[in-house]
């Protein structure tokens, strides 16, 4: 496989092994605990926040830098020379003088970048919450792991040096961050200006740098008002290793005219001492060690970030805590720990290892980043502008939704607290101040309710729709008020055609300037409505079926309401915008349509076919030949396209879809999203092979294993979109790590392709598969009980349950019971 170029999984598939460090760009990972988080690369670049990457941040990144990927965690290595053979004492050692005459004082990092030396062996580990980079270089065997305890806000360097040669080695050890401090956009544009509120001081009581900013800016937008406050954190960095000199001024640490691969501080035999009360601000420590042949050596570097008020006393206990080895090493097995945890509601065993992969590990763990990172913290989503999407969020929910539905339903508090009282929301927020924007995307609102009723299937927690939460303008009320405000606030911007508007854009943010004059209509959202409102009927008979139901009249009402609006949408959809082979995508304000054989360009648009299937707008045969057409019209080798024939003229009545290159983006890429939904339209309509057949292209690892230099992204994680046929790039990859598709492809493949999906009343056996297959098996656990799942299929079929059985004794229909909690339940199931 191509992909041995530059790495494969470990047996396990728990880990990514990166062989070489030039990969085609940066592969990330993420090592975070959702409040203290920092991206890291295969070769130790990216950037660490709290809380929030625009109005939090700890250390910089530079966007656009040549050479990319700069800057990043740095521990670097000087040979000073050969060991005295009068120094008895090996191990750390301060303050010894030391000539470099003895040698050729050549430096290098641990993690290849930024000095690019060539190591004699190099080796990252792409892990479930760290980073593990190995080296071999000049004698010296190296391994750095980078991570973030679970329970503190900050993050551990643990650094292991062999001494492979046969001579002593004496070496400097220098690490080195450049500090951000605060507000990152301000940050960005106001540099030389920002810098004179920095303060870095090293003390030598806690052998550790201190450092903040005396200005922090949180201004709702751009404002030239100046807030009257300092940023609310002190962050520190400190070694258990004795610190020789030390650095908190950059220039003074990288000289002039030079970058972090030659910085100057390395050039000397002690770093200058700086500490500042204005001016860039980096921690540099600097240490120096002796090694005996075959000799090693373990120690920490902490960098982390503590409340400003008493930061003294926030610091010390976190820094007493993990400044050794040995609590750093017993800080990553808890990670670990927590991961194998968090993987262990679901295992599949199916006919195709990449899917195992995938759904054993990887979406699991890009559907926890996404729900934590959003589109936000990212290498291709800055962090810079957009704060956290409601709509996203309420997606990525699905992932962690199965480890940690705790932490779901608080997030999910948080999101409906952004709902204004007339059902509308904000479209996304900063998550530390908790200020957003309005933009009017008419789905936006739609996703609360979905996000509520998956949460319900999953937990079976009823008691969660009374928890009473505020409106982002006031006033308070129930969850499921939420829910039905929701629903009805859509209901209300029908246009007087039953269809729901446009607007600024819906789940396409580049269909922006379809219906800003609140005139035209969006297909995809009257699909979306509809299925949400059958959904939420579904929803409220149960409700209504629970004794503890104080209006069951009300719930009841509002259940036919939505289900007498679901007829009259659907009907309209079919009436107006059905094209003949396949629904149009939406009616522009002029009154033009889009998504139609009318069209030149952009005549077809998946979502608007899959999105009638999964909401059941489109009846059996229309349904079918809807796919169908999308089918034939979008798709590539890698995959259906979003839209075709791709916009080459600009078109200032659609936006920016028309302004994108043709294949790239929404503009007709492989945009991985929209595969996932044509997946699950495929699985409504049962067409396992088709289904499985999309899901299978687009697996990152198969794409990137055709040519990884070309696909150019990681292949442990899905990227937003892959570039189509329509470009000469065709087959590249962008925007890596912050997807939805990560969610949904997940979700798709265990609850549609394999088919185990929760109901409020049980877990459904559904299978949809490739009828080559002659079955598979699933372990879920699913509210306190543990179904082991066998799936035969002898006849080669690709959907429908001929009989299911629980512990031996037959299940009527396709859902299996909820057993007392703690049981073990196994499962054979035997297509049709
Ligand atoms: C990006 C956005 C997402 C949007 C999608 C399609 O992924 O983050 O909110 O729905 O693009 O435009």
């Amino acid at each position: 496989m191509a992909l041995d170029k530059y790495g494969r999984f470990s047996d396990d598939g728990k880990e990514f092994i990166i062989t070489r460090p030039d990969t085609p760009a940066p592969w990330v990972n993420y090592i975070s605990n959702g409040r203290y988080t920092g991206l890291v690369s295969n070769t130790g670049g990216g950037f660490s926040y709290w809380m929030d990457p625009r109005d939090s941040r700890i250390t910089r990144f530079r966007y656009n830098s040549l050479p990319w990927d700069r800057p990043g965690r740095y521990v670097y290595l000087k040979e000073i020379g050969i060991a005295n053979p009068e120094d008895s004492v090996s191990g750390a050692i301060p303050n010894r003088a030391r000539s470099m005459e003895d040698t050729d004082g050549e430096c290098w990092s641990l993690s290849w970048q930024p000095t690019a030396h060539k190591p004699d062996e190099y080796e990252c580990r792409v892990g479930l919450g760290y980073q593990t980079i190995r080296q071999v270089y000049r004698g010296v065997r190296s391994e750095i792991t980078y991570f973030v305890p679970l329970d503190d806000d900050l993050e551990i360097w643990l650094v292991r040096l062999r001494n492979e040669s046969f001579e002593p080695k004496r070496l400097g050890v220098v690490s080195y961050v450049e500090l951000c401090l605060g507000h990152a956009l301000q940050d960005l544009i106001m540099q030389p200006n920002d810098q004179h509120f920095n303060l870095a001081k090293f003390s030598r009581e806690d052998n550790a740098i201190y450092a903040t900013k005396n200005y922090w800016v949180t201004n709702r937008g751009v404002s030239v008002a100046q807030p009257n406050q300092a940023w609310d954190r002190y962050v520190f960095f400190t070694s258990d290793l004795p610190t020789e000199s030390w650095d908190c001024l950059k220039d003074a640490f990288i000289g002039p005219w030079r970058s972090e691969s030659n910085p100057i501080g390395l050039t000397q035999d002690l770093l200058s001492d700086t500490d500042i009360t204005s001016g860039d601000a980096c921690a540099a420590l600097q240490s120096e060690i002796v090694l005996e042949p075959k000799q090693e050596i373990e120690f920490v570097v902490l960098m982390g970030c503590v409340p400003s008020e008493g930061y003294l006393a926030h610091s010390r206990p976190m820094i007493a805590k993990y400044r050794s080895p040995e609590a750093a090493r017993a800080a990553l097995a808890e990670v670990k720990a927590h991961w194998d945890e968090y993987l262990s509601p679901v295992h599949v065993e199916t006919p195709d290892p990449e899917m195992n992969i995938m759904l054993n590990v990887w979406g699991k763990r890009q559907s926890w980043v996404t729900f934590n990172m959003n589109r936000n913290a990212g290498y291709y989503h800055g962090g810079l502008l957009f704060g956290v999407g409601i709509r996203d969020q309420c997606q990525d929910m699905m992932g962690p939704i199965l480890s940690v539905p705790d932490e779901v339903a608080d997030r999910l508090m948080e999101v409906l607290s952004k709902q204004f009282a007339d059902g509308s929301t904000l479209h996304n927020y900063f998550k530390l101040t908790g200020v957003g924007e309005k933009t009017g995307h008419s789905d936006t609102p739609l996703w609360l309710p979905l996000a509520v009723m998956n949460y319900l299937k999953e937990t079976g927690d009823w008691t969660y729709l009374a928890k009473v939460v505020g409106f982002y303008d006031g006033g308070e009320s129930d969850v499921l008020d939420h829910v039905i405000r929701a629903c009805d606030y859509v209901l209300s911007q029908l246009t007087e055609n039953h269809l729901p508007k446009f607007g600024p854009g819906d789940w396409n943010d580049t269909l922006d300037y379809v219906g800003r004059k609140c005139i035209g209509e969006s297909v995809l959202v009257a699909h979306f409505l509809c299925y949400i409102l059958r959904e939420t009927a579904t929803l409220l008979d149960q409700v209504a079926a629970q004794h503890s139901c104080p209006s069951v009249a009300y719930i009841t009402e509002t259940a036919a309401r939505y289900r007498t609006e679901y007829g009259l949408i659907k009907a309209a959809v079919n009436e107006r915008c059905w094209d003949g082979e396949w629904y149009i995508r939406g009616i522009r304000d002029d009154g033009d349509v889009i998504g139609s054989s009318r069209n030149t360009q952009g005549r077809i648009h998946m979502n608007a076919q899959s999105w009638a299937a999964i909401s059941g707008v489109a009846g059996g045969e229309r349904a079918k030949m809807a796919l169908d057409s999308a089918d034939r019209l979008l798709i590539t080798s890698r995959g259906p396209k979003i839209l075709s024939p791709s916009y080459t003229q600009l078109d200032p009545g659609i936006g920016l879809a028309t302004r994108c290159v043709s294949g790239k983006k929404e503009n007709g890429a492989i945009f991985n999203h929209v595969v996932a939904w044509a997946i699950l339209g495929n699985c409504v309509i049962g067409n396992g092979n088709r289904a499985y057949d999309y899901y299978r292209k687009t697996l990152p690892m198969v794409q990137a294993s055709a040519d990884p230099d070309l696909y150019k992204m990681e292949p442990y994680v899905y990227s937003e979109y892959v570039t189509s046929d329509d470009h000469p790039t065709f087959g590249q990859a962008s925007h890596s790590w912050l997807t939805g598709s990560g969610v949904w492809m997940f979700r798709d493949g265990l609850d549609y392709i394999l088919g185990v999906r929760p109901t409020y009343d049980g877990l459904m056996i559904d299978p949809c598969i490739p009828d080559t297959w002659d079955g598979y098996k699933v372990t879920r656990r699913f509210r306190g009980v543990t179904y082991q799942i066998e799936v035969r299929n002898p006849n080669h079929v690709q959907h429908g349950v001929a009989s299911l059985e629980m512990d031996g004794k037959p299940v009527e229909g396709n859902v299996l019971p909820i057993l007392e909690r703690g049981r073990t339940a196994k499962v054979v199931c035997v297509m049709q």
